[in-house]
């Protein structure tokens, strides 16, 4: 499902900025560094309003990013975003992520997605992005995706929404994770089409959240400088999350890179 309407748009777009996701933000950005190198092109899979792709694409001054996002409400958001920040390094594309015929196979180093993959229909649409990501590669097959996994029972999403206090924020929270795939659907893809270059991470003891991850390198200090100063920024409930997130996803083996 595209995310079209406007007032819809406008809230996430908020949220974003100032409201539940900028701690769930920093913890992405930095795993997306440690796989960016200075030249490379990175593509954002459902870009959504860029407020993430924003920060990484500043911290990231050397490289090329692509958001693609089909739904025209975000892309505005995205451009206006782009544009009030001054960034010359995103372009836009609106597309399909499951079918980007407009970009060369083999041109993307890194394929990059948070909270996207979820509004894709059915198994079928997933098996799809998947062979897609992969024609788009390079060799290399780097990849960042973040999702939301598939809880067994609504009392477990209850549980997780109860601190939720925005209503827009906590249903649109519960569609996602009802809607979301599952963790075994997420192996068995990542395993057929990127087979060792990707591990599939999730937070421990409920699988809420997967990530598939390539190897990371270092950050570099100045980097590490600016996120330790971004986080320290944030505000409390926003540190809690990424805090939160840090420990669940440590659990599984995920190496925290600051
Ligand atoms: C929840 S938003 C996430 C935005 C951004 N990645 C973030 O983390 O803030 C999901 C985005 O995926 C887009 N989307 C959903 N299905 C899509 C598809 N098949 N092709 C392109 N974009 C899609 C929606 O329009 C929406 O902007």
């Amino acid at each position: 499902m595209l995310m079209e309407d406007r007032l819809g748009a406008a809230a996430y777009d908020f949220e974003g900025k100032e409201g539940v996701l900028p701690g769930v933000y920093y913890y992405q950005i930095i795993q997306m560094c440690g796989l960016i190198k200075a030249g490379d092109t990175v593509m954002d899979l459902g870009c959504g309003p860029c407020n993430l792709l924003c920060i990484l694409a500043q911290l990231n001054p050397e490289s090329q990013f692509i958001g693609v996002d089909l739904s025209d409400e975000m892309l505005d958001i995205a451009r206006k975003n782009i544009k009030e920040k001054r960034i010359s390094n995103i372009t836009l594309i609106k597309n399909d992520i499951t079918d980007i015929k407009s970009v060369a196979s083999g041109s993307i180093d890194i394929a990059i997605s948070s909270m996207a993959i979820h509004h894709l229909p059915d198994i079928d649409s997933l098996r799809t992005l998947f062979k897609e990501i992969e024609r788009i590669l390079t060799p290399e097959k780097r990849v960042y995706l973040y999702d939301f996994g598939k809880t067994k029972r609504t009392e477990t999403i209850d549980f997780f929404l109860s601190t939720v206090t925005n209503d827009f924020v906590r249903e649109d929270y519960r569609n996602s994770l009802k809607a979301a795939f599952s963790l075994n659907d997420f192996r068995t893809l990542t395993q057929q089409y990127l087979g060792k270059k990707a591990q599939v991470f999730s937070t421990r003891i409920v699988p809420i959240i997967v990530v598939i991850k390539s190897r990371s390198h270092e950050l570099t200090d100045e980097q590490k400088w600016r996120l330790r100063t971004m986080i320290e920024a944030l505000n409390a409930q926003q540190r809690n999350d990424f805090n939160m997130l840090k420990l669940f996803l440590r659990m599984s083996g995920m190496r925290s890179l600051l």
